[in-house]
């Protein structure tokens, strides 16, 4: 059967896209059945990312065109494939969500798993592909700042009755204002899987590849390739 896991977070930046490109790339290396998709309706980024062009099809055109998400899939290098997304102004404006979620459902059968990265939290965008999903990562960041909000999107998560498979806690130094253990007390949900801080993150968006893929020896790349096992 497949499974529809999303990627989202109660605060921007925590690191989200980062955690759906290399969970996914990390699942695909151990030759799980995979398929990813951008599923950030208003600042889509995974494109990016892998170096595809604001111009090519995507998700928004197959919406507009009644057509099915699988004609639109990309096929990455590596062969990850991906659903990517790039949106205008009026696309966003002119979204029918409930189309959309009709359509990701009927993604069943393409892939094992289906990882889709989100916008942030509450946004009815962000609800449109929870509500679509069988299971959830919540991410954020060992900071005190980003605890607030993680905490609301759990609570909205369990209003929904979905499945938390835990928090991703990511960005990880050495010094740091939450430890695991704070974090998990305090949010009342276990950690899956703690991601370092890692400079190659830069250098892996300038090759156009996930950093499992660009630096799989690095600390970060690690990290994502234990939490891809806990998910196998
Ligand atoms: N573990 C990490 N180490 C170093 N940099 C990271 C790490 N994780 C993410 N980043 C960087 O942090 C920035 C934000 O990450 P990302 O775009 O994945 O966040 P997001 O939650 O998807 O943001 P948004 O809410 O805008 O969609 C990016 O520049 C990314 O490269
Ligand atoms: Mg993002």
């Amino acid at each position: 059967m497949t499974k529809f896991v999303c990627v989202t977070s109660g605060k921007r930046g925590v690191g989200k896209t980062t955690t759906s490109i290399n969970l996914a790339a990390a699942l695909h290396n151990m030759g799980e059945d995979v398929l990813l998709v951008d599923g950030d309706l208003l600042n889509p980024k995974v494109h990016k990312q892998f170096g595809n062009n604001e111009s090519s099809i995507s998700l928004y055109d197959a919406l507009e065109d009644n057509s099915e998400l699988y004609k639109i899939i990309h096929k990455h290098k590596s062969g990850l494939r991906i659903i990517p997304t790039n949106v205008t102004l009026n696309r966003a404006k002119n979204l029918d969500l409930d189309k959309f979620k009709n359509s990701l459902t009927k993604l069943t059968k393409q892939a094992s798993t289906i990882i889709i990265d989100t916008s942030s939290s509450l946004e009815e965008e962000a609800i449109a592909v929870i509500e679509a999903s069988d299971e959830v990562l919540v991410v954020t960041n060992p900071i005190n700042e980003s605890m607030p909000g993680t905490l609301n999107i759990i609570k909205k998560l369990e209003e929904m009755k979905k499945t938390v498979l835990g928090v991703v806690v990511n960005q990880n130094r050495k010094l740091r204002e939450q430890s695991d253990h704070e974090i998990s007390l305090f949010l009342e949900t276990p950690i899956i899987s703690s991601i370092s801080f890692d400079k190659n993150f830069e250098k892996s968006r300038e090759q156009f590849h996930p950093i499992v893929h660009s630096h799989p020896k690095s600390k970060a790349s690690k990290d994502f390739n234990n939490l891809a096992l806990k998910l196998q």
